[in-house]
């Protein structure tokens, strides 16, 4: 089996996906990285000697790695803004892409990245690892099944009890480097809702406001804007509550409440809703089809179930007509997504599989998110989602 030589872009949270990866026996090394930040750049190779015994190259600049390294696969995983240049830069060098959701900031910017992979013919895998947990997959089947008869709608609570610590200290709390907490963290939402419909929002309308980090003492200004602050660094129990947390980001711009409604291509009604300061952290699916409706209690937690009714009662009853249990996955990381979707970005390289997230999901996940903020900060008007070029859209990225 030929061996796979991987970098990393970004080598701090999810840079150590290449970390998964990283499998000698297997024919599959990571045999170099990149980061801006010379104390990451550091950690990665002393987590590398370490871990594997193994001395990984270390670039600041990623292009220079691109061009010394002869790599056959790159991990993007560096913040949002950064997406862009670095997929094309890798795609246009030939190197095949895992990049970290959401695909771009921008609708131009997914498209141009979506184009760069077909006119170079090199694969493009977006980190879309939603489409890679149980709770998600055995919604889908049973959608699939019939059970709950056609799907007209679907609605998505979310609730991120983490919301502060990984979203308003750092980067992420700044409009110019994500747009918006929607693509940001709804991207893997919106996909997920356009998977179980098997179609994509061609409207969608919003309300939003910063309600409560927007408040919050903020960290002097004139530190350095890229900085890293690893998650271990910020993220406690006792952060809590949000309203008492200091240390904020200087620029704090983004919402902290977002809810949109989405009409899709084939009819279904959708809706998300994101806070980002509630005490606990789930994500609360609902799909109502015509026979029945389907909603998930907890997500890859301990005692996390999907209950299904399909008998009329008319009085609340919190256990379905069935219960499905999921197995408990709060040990791994993303429910176990993560070992999983590295390991079909491996399979994707190899031509033994075809990746279950898409990039053109990835992109229509992106474009309803930038349409979503744009509604939000424009009085809730609803707006059109601009559909995919037809080229792109049926063109097969995986191989
Ligand atoms: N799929 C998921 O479940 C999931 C979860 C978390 C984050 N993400 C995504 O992963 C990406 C990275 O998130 P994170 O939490 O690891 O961010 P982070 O800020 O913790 O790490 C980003 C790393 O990129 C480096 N970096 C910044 N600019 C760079 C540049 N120009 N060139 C090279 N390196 C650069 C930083 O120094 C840092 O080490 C984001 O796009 C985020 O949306 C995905």
């Amino acid at each position: 089996m030929k061996k796979l030589r991987l970098g990393i872009i970004g080598t701090c949270n999810r840079g150590k996906l290449g970390d998964i990866a990283h499998n000698a026996a297997n024919g599959v090394e990571v045999v170099a990285c990149a980061d801006i930040n010379d104390m990451q750049r550091q950690s990665c190779i002393d987590r590398y000697k370490k871990e594997y015994n193994y001395d990984i190259h270390a670039y600041c600049d990623y292009r220079e790695m691109i061009e010394k390294e002869h790599l056959d696969g790159v991990f993007v995983t560096s913040p949002d803004f950064c997406h862009e240049e670095q997929a094309c830069f890798a795609l246009k060098n030939k190197v095949a892409v895992y990049l970290e959701k959401p695909l771009a900031i921008t609708i131009e910017g997914a498209d141009k990245i979506l184009r760069t992979a077909k006119e170079n013919k090199t694969k493009l895998m977006v980190g879309h690892n939603m489409r890679y947990m149980d709770f998600t997959n055995k919604m889908r089947e049973i959608i699939q099944s019939g059970a709950i008869g056609e799907v007209k709608a679907i609605w998505c609570r979310h609730f991120i009890s983490y919301g502060g610590d990984a979203y308003f200290r750092d980067w992420h709390a700044d409009r110019q480097n994500t747009t918006s907490l929607l693509l940001q963290k709804g991207a893997h939402d919106i996909d997920i809702i356009h998977w179980l419909a098997d179609s994509s929002t061609v409207r969608v309308n919003g309300f939003g406001s910063l309600s409560v980090y927007g408040n919050l003492p903020r960290r002097e200004k004139g530190r350095e804007k890229l900085e890293c602050l690893t998650i271990k660094d910020i993220w406690s129990k006792n952060n809590w509550p949000p309203e008492e947390q200091t240390e904020m980001y200087p620029n704090i711009n983004n919402e902290d409440i977002n809810m949109i409604n989405m009409q899709l291509a084939n009819g279904v009604q959708a809706c998300y809703q994101q806070c980002h300061f509630t005490p606990d952290c789930s994500r609360n699916y609902t799909v109502i089809g015509t026979k029945g409706r389907l909603e998930n209690y907890g997500d890859c937690g301990v005692g996390a179930t999907i209950q299904l009714w399909n008998r009329r009662t008319d009085t609340f009853v919190l256990e379905g007509d069935v219960t499905y249990r999921m197995p408990d996955r709060s040990n791994d990381m993303h429910g176990g997504a993560d070992p999983l979707i590295v390991r079909g970005f491996v399979e994707m390289l190899r031509g033994i599989s075809t990746p279950a997230s898409t990039p053109q999901g990835a992109r229509m996940a992106v474009a309803t998110g930038v349409k979503g903020a744009e509604s939000i900060r424009n009085g809730g008007i609803p707006l059109e989602v601009p559909e995919l070029d037809e080229d792109l859209k049926n063109y097969v990225f995986s191989i």
